[in-house]
């Protein structure tokens, strides 16, 4: 359902009886209906609207039946896509595109508790991913939402939390709610970075992100300017954060979901990147150390998370090691010692591919290599373009990387990288 398109009253009031026991108890048979439908709204809703109890008196409207499904189809996609596994949320689709993954939420809730807060103060509560976190972590939080629908739902979904429908930017409602916090307490934002109303990407239906801080809601201005001496944020991971802010990236399987900034010095040194993995969660801290450019190009190709790039942080298990890099322009390290850590993968340098694509191409059949995978994270190419104009398939393994190194484009054939015993 097209949210711009459905009156606010109406939207509001969908999410009211959404929340209702009513619509609680059709919610869980909504989720066995979708499943049997296979994901087929027509089907699902027929089945839905047909299915009633004999007697319980529910008569779904179609705005309700596919209100209630939507809620089966978002509830799947969250525990898919952002591993939130829990049957009393409801969701909007954009409530929970922009909401936080509860393993990063928790890590910001956890770090939030032993720098002393014991209140948060949630100024963009959304769907409640961020409140909910501060909760599970012992917080006592208030938690304002401008829209009228997704408070409802922020309610529902965080019940132990205060809520309030309101602008988090009125000066008299701010006022008022800083005077609650103690000077450990912390206020947090997690500006609205899509608007809404404005125009979607054909392919995701997703509203476009907005790049000017000063276009979020609320914007950037505001948050730096609250008066109280903590206030944490959640930003754009390309927004420069100003000076005496602290800054922490953090990537999920080596995706760089947020960047979070602290007004006051939580984190030491005051940059730094988290990468959540299957191993958990690795902080890396940010260093002044740069490593040097390697002469030579070593047996191993060092892949560094995305998030580690952004912070500009230094394995430490790298700079105590002869690996440098590639080159000025590239992000890849090289050296001749594999490396065992959560923020790198290391590729096993088979050899570099030299001369035009007619030559590469004429190599890559003499060594039997018919499929390969494409990583061009330095280069603007188009990985699968260099693929097809190499003759292969595509594959996992082995791997070319497209790279820059002494000003010159660098192609290397690598094994794909395998756990080290
Ligand atoms: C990015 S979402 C927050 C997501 C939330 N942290 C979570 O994890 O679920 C931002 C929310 O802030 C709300 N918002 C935007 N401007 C606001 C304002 N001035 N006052 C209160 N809420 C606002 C939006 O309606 C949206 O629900």
């Amino acid at each position: 359902m097209d949210n711009r398109l459905v009156p606010e009253t109406d939207r509001a009031a969908r999410m009211e009886w959404l929340v209702s026991s009513a619509g609680l108890q059709v919610r869980d048979r909504a989720r066995e209906v979708w499943q049997e439908a296979g994901g087929d709204p027509l089907r699902a809703s027929t089945a839905l609207r047909t299915s009633a109890p004999q007697g319980s008196g529910e008569d779904l409207t179609s705005e309700q039946a596919a209100e209630i499904l939507l809620q089966a189809e978002l509830s799947a996609l969250a525990t898919a896509r952002h591993g939130i596994a829990d049957d009393h949320l409801l969701f909007t689709r954009d409530g929970l595109e922009a909401a936080t993954r509860p393993v990063v939420a928790d890590h910001r809730a956890a770090l939030l508790r032993t720098s002393g807060a014991t209140r948060v103060l949630d100024l963009t509560g959304g769907l409640g991913l961020d409140s909910a976190a501060f909760l599970r972590a012992g917080l006592r939080v208030t938690a304002v939402e401008r829209d009228e629908a997704t408070a409802t739902l922020l309610a529902h979904n965080c019940p132990t939390a205060t809520v309030i429908h309101g602008d988090a930017t009125d000066p008299d409602l701010l006022a008022e709610l800083l005077r609650d916090l103690g000077p450990a307490d912390v206020v947090f934002a997690d500006p609205a970075r899509r608007d809404p109303n404005a125009a979607r990407d054909s392919r995701t239906a997703r509203a476009r992100p907005e790049r000017d801080p000063e276009r979020w809601s609320p914007p950037w201005s505001f948050v730096a300017s609250i008066p109280h001496p903590r206030v944490a944020a959640k930003v754009s991971p390309s927004f420069p954060a100003p000076a005496p802010w602290c800054a922490e990236w953090v990537s999920v399987d080596r995706t760089v979901v947020e960047c979070a900034v602290y007004s006051w010095p939580v984190i030491e040194p005051h940059h730094r990147a988290i990468v959540v993995s299957s191993q958990g969660l690795t902080a890396v801290p940010g260093s002044d150390v740069t490593l040097p450019e390697s002469p030579a190009l070593g047996r191993w190709l060092f892949e560094i998370d995305p998030a580690v790039v952004r912070a500009q942080a230094t394995v430490a298990a790298l700079s105590g090691s002869d690996a440098g890099r590639v080159g000025p322009e590239s992000t890849w390290l090289t050296g001749d010692t594999a490396v065992d850590h959560p923020a790198v993968r290391s590729f096993r340098v088979r050899e570099v591919l030299e001369g035009n694509a007619k030559q590469i191409r004429r190599r890559l059949a003499h060594l039997g290599v018919e499929r390969a995978s494409v990583k061009c994270r330095d280069v603007s190419a188009d990985p699968h373009q260099i693929r097809s104009s190499f003759g292969l398939a595509e594959g996992s393994d082995p791997v070319i990387i497209a790279t820059r190194r002494a000003g010159h484009p660098l192609m290397v054939l690598v094994d794909s990288p395998q756990p080290l015993t």
